[in-house]
């Protein structure tokens, strides 16, 4: 496909995000008009010169960014503003389902009351149903450099809040925080009725991913590029249908993989692994779904049933229920046929 053709192709599949943090979709620009307004000095004085930062060796040097920048939200209004400004943008991409996560941690350890961040977060969500129709499902994050004990205060903070919550998920620095770690804490949150994710084999080893699936029983893995390396695990994603989130943008930015050329995502593809595209922090890593689809067909030479295929995975991976994912579905497989 010529790059017009596929860019076109791209942008009218009918697409589904579920592995994005919304506060990696914080844009530089928005970050410096509400560091202004909340009268927070920023490191950088200008847009340029923070975005010329952004560049990363691995997870724990973007990660360290990622939490200053996190710091300029302070009030419920700027978690609205961050959550809308995400909605409009993946809108304009056709992106029909969304299933985000916050991470709380980040923000309740700067006195940020628990109610402020999830009120607007929700508000923003509830407007993007009705005025975008985008649908969504929202996924509390534990980050995993913090204690076990840290995450139990969290999930108790959620409760008055449960209603809004679909799930849980564990990110942050990977190595050397097992999910074996916090055993406890996610059997605890599907007591809760939390739906349960995590991120697993993006930095840290193939046993990673056995730990979250055998000790803390997750429904889909984020990431999961690591389960390669290990045969018997593959066969076990196969044949439950566990999903994987990639990220590809995400994977080349923080030096996962050196080229694109190098995305482990056709491979998947070939094994029969429900493998699925995001965009994890597209204000850090140059691009949102569009873009990641795009830069991944472009280097994987990606047909069109492939790109079909993954677009269906996608529902297919959510937490939709069957009737609405049959219905999305379709529309995919409408798009495609639609094309000449
Ligand atoms: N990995 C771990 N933690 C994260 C990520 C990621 O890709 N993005 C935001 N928090
Ligand atoms: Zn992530």
């Amino acid at each position: 496909m010529k790059s017009l053709d596929l860019q076109k192709t791209i942008q009218g599949i009918p697409k589904a995000e579920l592995h994005l943090h919304l506060e990696g979709s914080f844009e530089p620009e928005l970050m410096f008009e509400m560091a202004k307004r909340n009268n927070i000095a920023l490191d950088y004085d200008s847009i340029d010169s923070l975005k010329k930062a952004y560049q990363f060796n691995n997870l724990q040097e973007f990660l360290d960014i990622y939490y200053t920048g996190a710091q300029v939200l302070i009030h419920e209004q700027d978690f609205y503003d961050l959550t809308w400004a995400y909605l409009t943008k993946v809108h304009s991409q056709n992106v029909v389902h969304v299933e985000v996560f916050f991470d709380p941690q980040t923000h309740t350890d700067r006195g940020i009351e628990f109610d402020v961040i999830i009120k607007g977060i929700y508000k923003a969500l509830e407007k993007g149903k009705v005025e975008l129709n985008i649908s969504y499902k929202l996924i509390m994050s534990y980050l995993r450099h913090l204690s076990e004990a840290a995450a139990f205060e969290t999930l108790e903070s959620s409760i008055p809040f449960k209603e809004l919550i679909d799930g849980v998920g564990l990110d942050s620095s990977e190595k050397g925080n097992p999910p074996s770690k916090f055993v406890k804490v996610f059997e605890a949150s599907a007591n809760h009725g939390y739906k349960l994710v995590a991120h697993a084999g993006e930095e840290g080893p193939a046993d990673y991913i056995w730990e979250a699936l055998d000790l803390l029983k997750v429904i889909r893995i984020d990431h999961g590029n690591r389960c390669l390396d290990d045969e018997a695990l593959v066969q076990r994603l196969v044949e439950k249908k566990i999903p994987l989130t990639l990220c590809p943008l995400s994977n080349l930015e923080l030096k996962v993989i050196q080229k694109m050329e190098d995305h482990p995502l056709v491979e998947m593809l070939s094994k029969g692994i429900l493998a699925t595209i995001h965009s994890d922090d597209p204000a850090y890593f140059g691009g949102y779904m569009n873009e990641n689809y795009y830069e991944t067909a472009k280097a994987l030479n990606l047909n069109k049933e492939q790109l079909m295929q993954l677009a269906i995975n996608a529902f297919e991976a959510s937490w939709l229920s069957s009737e609405v994912k049959e219905k999305h579905i379709s529309a995919v497989k409408n798009y495609f046929n639609s094309l000449s």
